[in-house]
């Protein structure tokens, strides 16, 4: 393949997916979803979610009445999803159609096609260079249409050792937030972060309208990869809340471990 060879992110598809339960996971993806859910058109929508690993934003948007493309170039994580569409009704399972593809060969995978909604979440840190991805992902969007690409937010790389207590870990992340803005993350993976203003400019370069960006797990970042959610569910839904507002809100979301951007194609959806 063209970009993706086993991908950067090969040696991290186990211990992300062995943790795609716990508290960490859970944080980010239900804010995703929740942000995500605030500027989405009524179903259903066309949606393509690029490098959608096991599915689960992908899922949620099928399960919202979405035809999802799902392309994703790992095996296991390919694998994954189709567990995860098994558990599910045949009328959801028809929405979605997962596609072995990658970024660097994208219109190879969507034939052309344009989409009311294209993801791309947690993908960006595992590329050297975020701009190529960025004008193929573009090239997606239809008119009117949303792109939301969530990404290593290079600003708030040195709060996850800080909140931990790991002070060399601070002095790392803040040479590396400077420098080359690159680390090691949770699931042992080298990656790259970026900075929320120099995507939001790529984007608009390319004529879409920055409509939002939100931090994602500001509060909750200092927690052990292994934590599980909280046995109380209301418990849970406070977190789930307080971490919602606090990604939206300055000056904490500039921190969020993520950065989740919206950006709008102009012109009418359908
Ligand atoms: C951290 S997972 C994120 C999965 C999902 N999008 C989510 O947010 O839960 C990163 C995914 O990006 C995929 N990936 C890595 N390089 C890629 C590329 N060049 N093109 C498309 N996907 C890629 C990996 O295979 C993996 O499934």
């Amino acid at each position: 393949m063209a970009c993706y060879e086993g991908g950067s992110f090969g040696g991290g598809i186990n211990p992300w997916l062995e943790r795609l339960g716990k508290l960490r996971n859970v944080v980010r993806q239900e804010l995703v979803a929740r942000q995500l859910a605030r500027h989405l058109p009524p179903s259903p929508a066309t949606v393509l979610d690029v490098g959608a690993g096991q599915g689960t934003q992908a899922v949620r948007l099928a399960q919202r009445g979405d035809r999802v493309v799902a392309i994703e170039p790992d095996r296991e994580m390919r694998a994954a999803f189709r567990e995860t569409l098994s558990g599910l009704s045949a009328e959801t399972m028809a929405r979605v159609s997962l596609v072995d593809g990658a970024l660097g060969e994208l219109a190879d995978a969507t034939r052309g096609d344009t989409f009311d909604v294209v993801c791309c979440q947690g993908v960006l840190m595992y590329l050297d260079d975020p701009a190529p991805a960025i004008a193929e992902l573009v090239a997606t969007v239809a008119p009117g249409g949303l792109l939301s690409l969530v990404a290593r937010n290079a600003d708030g790389m040195a709060l996850r050792p800080g909140l931990r207590g790991d002070w060399q870990g601070v002095q790392r992340m803040l040479d590396a937030a400077q420098h080359d803005r690159r680390y090691p993350n949770e699931i042992g993976v080298e990656a790259r972060a970026d900075r929320v203003d120099e995507i939001a400019s790529l984007v608009r370069s390319h004529g879409l309208e920055v409509e939002a960006w939100y931090g994602v797990r500001v509060l909750t970042d200092g927690v052990d990869a292994e934590t599980p959610v909280p046995n109380d569910p209301a418990e849970l839904a406070a977190l789930l809340d307080a971490e919602d507002r606090v990604g939206r809100t300055d000056p904490y979301r500039r921190v969020g471990t993520l950065f989740h951007l919206i950006a709008r194609r102009s012109g009418r959806v359908g």
